[in-house]
C-alpha cells in the first residue's frame, strides 16, 4: 500500500499502518471511528451488500479497525444483511492486541430497537466473546430475555430507541473506549447527527455504479460537520482515506 499523505511512502509496512490508524493515547471518553467503503459515485452497496466494493487493501484497513478497537459497534441491519459472526481470532490480531495491551478479542456491540435477531443468529451463536446488545425499553421483553439468557450483555440505553450517547456511556462503563463502528448508513447518520464521530475511515472503490444504492450515511436532517484529511493511502486505484473531526 502506498501512502500519499501525510508522508509519501512507497510501501507502507504493517507497523507503520498500525501507527497511522491507532487510537489516541490515554482516552478518557469513548472515541468513535467509523469504517466504510463506497464507490466513486457514492454507493455503499452493490446488489445490497458491501462485498462488491471491496478489495484486499480495503479489507486490510477493515481488519486493522477491529485489531485496534475495544469494541466493534454495528447496527442490526448490517449485522443481519452481512451475516455477522463474532470477531475471529487470527495470529496477527492476537499478536497485535497483546502487544497493545488490548483484550484478545473485541466484542460486537449491536444496536437494535426491536431485538430483531434471536439467540440462534450467528452473531450470538458463533462468537468467542458474548456480544453486547444495545437496545431500549420498548424492545419486546421476551426477546430481550432470550438474548440475555443466551449470554448477551443486554443494555437498555433509551426508551423508544437507543440514545447513542447513552450507549457509548454504557460501553465506557465496561472499559470499552476504542469504538470501531462498521455501520451501516443509518447508524453512521445518527452518529453524525449526535456529533459523536471522531474519525472516518473511507475506502473509495474505482467503480461507478448508478442504481439506487444508499450512501454511507443518511438521516432526516443534514448536519454538516467539518472534517480534516488525516491520511491518504492507495493501492490498485483504490483510495483509503482517513478524516478526523476538525
Ligand atoms: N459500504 C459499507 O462500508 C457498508 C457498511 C455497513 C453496511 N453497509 C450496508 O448497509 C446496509 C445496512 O444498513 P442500514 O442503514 O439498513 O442498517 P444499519 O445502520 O446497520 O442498522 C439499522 C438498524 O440498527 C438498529 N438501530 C440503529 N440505530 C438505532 C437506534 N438509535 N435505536 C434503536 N435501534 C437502532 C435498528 O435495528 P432494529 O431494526 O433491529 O431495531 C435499525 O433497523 C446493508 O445493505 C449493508 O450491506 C455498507
Amino acid at each position: 500500500m502506498r501512502a500519499l499523505l501525510p508522508d509519501p511512502v512507497d510501501d507502507l509496512d504493517d507497523r507503520a499502518l498500525e501507527r497511522l490508524y491507532d487510537y489516541p493515547p490515554d482516552l478518557r471518553r469513548p472515541w468513535v471511528q467509523v469504517n466504510f467503503v463506497s464507490s466513486a459515485d457514492g454507493a455503499a452497496t452493490v446488489a445490497g451488500r458491501s462485498a462488491g466494493l471491496s478489495h484486499p487493501a480495503d479489507k486490510k484497513i477493515f481488519a486493522l479497525g477491529r485489531d485496534l478497537a475495544d469494541v466493534v459497534l454495528v447496527g442490526a441491519g448490517t449485522a443481519l444483511v452481512e451475516g455477522y459472526r463474532g470477531v475471529r481470532r487470527t495470529e496477527r490480531r492476537a499478536e497485535r492486541r497483546a502487544r497493545l495491551g488490548l483484550a484478545e478479542t473485541p466484542p460486537l456491540a449491536v444496536l437494535t430497537g426491536r431485538c430483531s435477531f434471536g439467540p440462534d443468529a450467528p452473531l450470538m451463536a458463533d462468537t468467542l466473546v458474548p456480544p453486547i446488545v444495545l437496545t431500549c425499553t420498548s424492545a419486546p421483553a421476551e426477546r430481550r430475555a432470550a438474548l440475555a439468557g443466551a449470554g448477551a450483555d443486554v443494555v437498555l440505553a433509551g426508551a423508544e430507541s437507543v440514545e447513542l450517547g447513552c450507549a457509548l456511556d454504557a460501553l465506557a462503563e465496561r472499559g470499552l473506549l476504542r469504538v470501531c463502528c462498521e455501520g451501516g448508513p443509518t447508524v453512521f447518520g445518527e452518529l453524525i447527527a449526535a456529533d459523536l464521530v471522531d474519525q472516518v475511515c473511507l475506502s473509495v472503490a474505482p467503480l461507478a455504479t448508478a442504481g439506487a444504492a444508499p450512501r454511507v450515511a443518511h438521516g432526516w436532517h443534514a448536519v454538516p460537520r467539518n472534517l480534516r484529511l488525516a491520511s491518504v493511502l492507495t493501492e490498485d486505484d483504490y483510495l483509503m482515506l482517513r478524516y478526523r473531526r476538525d
